[in-house]
């Protein structure tokens, strides 16, 4: 299965794994790309040195294509510049304005992939350079940037910036999402959710149990988990400290219930207040289940565990399969 997609990204199939701060790591990209798809190592809180270290730890595992992820969340430049230093083919952006960071990009001979959540962003994105367009529908799991779901934002954007291609994000956690997605116009997919599965992503064993038994109805969209990340809607299973807060009726930042206790230890051994924004990783300690469990709508089609390259040739298997069966 291939789109311009592909030949533009030097990938193989037109399946993005989704950057997912916590979880996807140098083993999780590397898999994925060796598998003949992209991985993306999310960067938005590393130093530069940190930067460095991932890509060649990344580039360690795979000859293949990766992409580098920073959100604006903070000043980027810096983290960018030691991206581009150490050789970084694709540099994925969002939550902001990337104009000012294409040419940079490049210049430093990378390609640029920018998230948006509507038709008019993309279309800002689109004349400011940008190779990749990422349609970033409301199901999606983790920060939510946008409001406009998947299947209603895809052919607005893929309108709106022709013939640059455009990967379809929210929701898409199997082969017939990816067949829809096409179908929609985009030229690829871009999935987080379903890539918490994989072997090799960080995810923590109780919050791999609450994915698999989660229906498409269980979470909770909103800015509850608010502490280390103010101001930015997100989608998360919903779980106790959800309930606890509705229950309460609801209550502002600084007036919810148990706020200000420490519900988990990460590994390094620093805190987790309860609505941390903090994905709960392998090696983190307490009660998982409170904790912020990032996840699409997507998720009820989540099973089991399976190496990440078996997720890319069932993604794709799936998807060749029904676009060959539709009438
Ligand atoms: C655990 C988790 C962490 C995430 N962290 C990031 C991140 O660091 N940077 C980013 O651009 N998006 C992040 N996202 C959003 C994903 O990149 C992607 O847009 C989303 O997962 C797509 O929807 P899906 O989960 O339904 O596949 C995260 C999502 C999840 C589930």
């Amino acid at each position: 299965m291939r789109t311009p997609l592909c030949d533009l990204l030097g990938i193989d199939v037109p399946v993005i794994q989704a950057p997912m701060g916590g979880a996807a790591g140098p083993e999780l990209a590397a898999a994925v790309s060796n598998a003949g798809a992209l991985g993306t190592l999310p960067l938005s809180w590393a130093s530069p040195a940190e930067v460095a270290d991932a890509v060649a730890r990344t580039r360690a595992l795979t000859q293949k294509p990766f992409a580098l992820n920073f959100l604006f969340n903070s000043p980027q430049e810096e983290r960018v510049e030691a991206a581009l230093a150490a050789g970084a083919p694709i540099i994925s952006l969002g939550w902001g304005d990337p104009a000012a960071l294409i040419p940079r990009v490049h210049d430093g001979g990378a390609r640029v992939l920018v998230t948006v959540g509507t038709a008019a962003e993309a279309r800002h994105a689109a004349d400011a350079g940008a190779d990749v367009i990422v349609a970033q529908g409301w199901e999606a799991g983790g920060h939510v940037w946008g409001t406009v779901a998947t299947l209603a934002l895809v052919p607005a954007v893929v309108d709106a910036v022709a013939p640059v291609p455009v990967v379809a994000a929210g929701g898409i956690a199997d082969g017939r999402g990816l067949a829809a997605v096409l179908a929609l116009g985009a030229a690829g997919a871009w999935v987080g959710t379903r890539f918490l599965a994989a072997e090799e992503s960080s995810a923590h064993a109780d919050y791999r149990k609450r994915l698999f038994a989660a229906t498409e109805a269980d979470t909770f969209y909103g800015m509850l988990f608010d502490i280390g990340g103010p101001d930015a809607p997100h989608r998360v299973l919903r779980n106790s400290t959800v309930e606890r807060w509705q229950e309460a009726g609801r209550p502002a930042s600084g007036d919810r219930p148990g706020e200000g206790e420490s519900v988990a230890t990460r590994e390094g051994g620093s805190s987790v207040p309860r609505y941390a924004s903090s994905t709960p990783s392998e090696g983190m300690t307490g009660d998982i289940e409170a904790t912020s469990m990032w996840a699409g709508q997507g998720v009820a089609l989540l099973t089991r565990t399976q190496p990440a390259a078996e997720i890319v040739r069932d993604l794709v298997g799936e998807a060749e399969r029904v676009l060959a069966a539709l009438p």
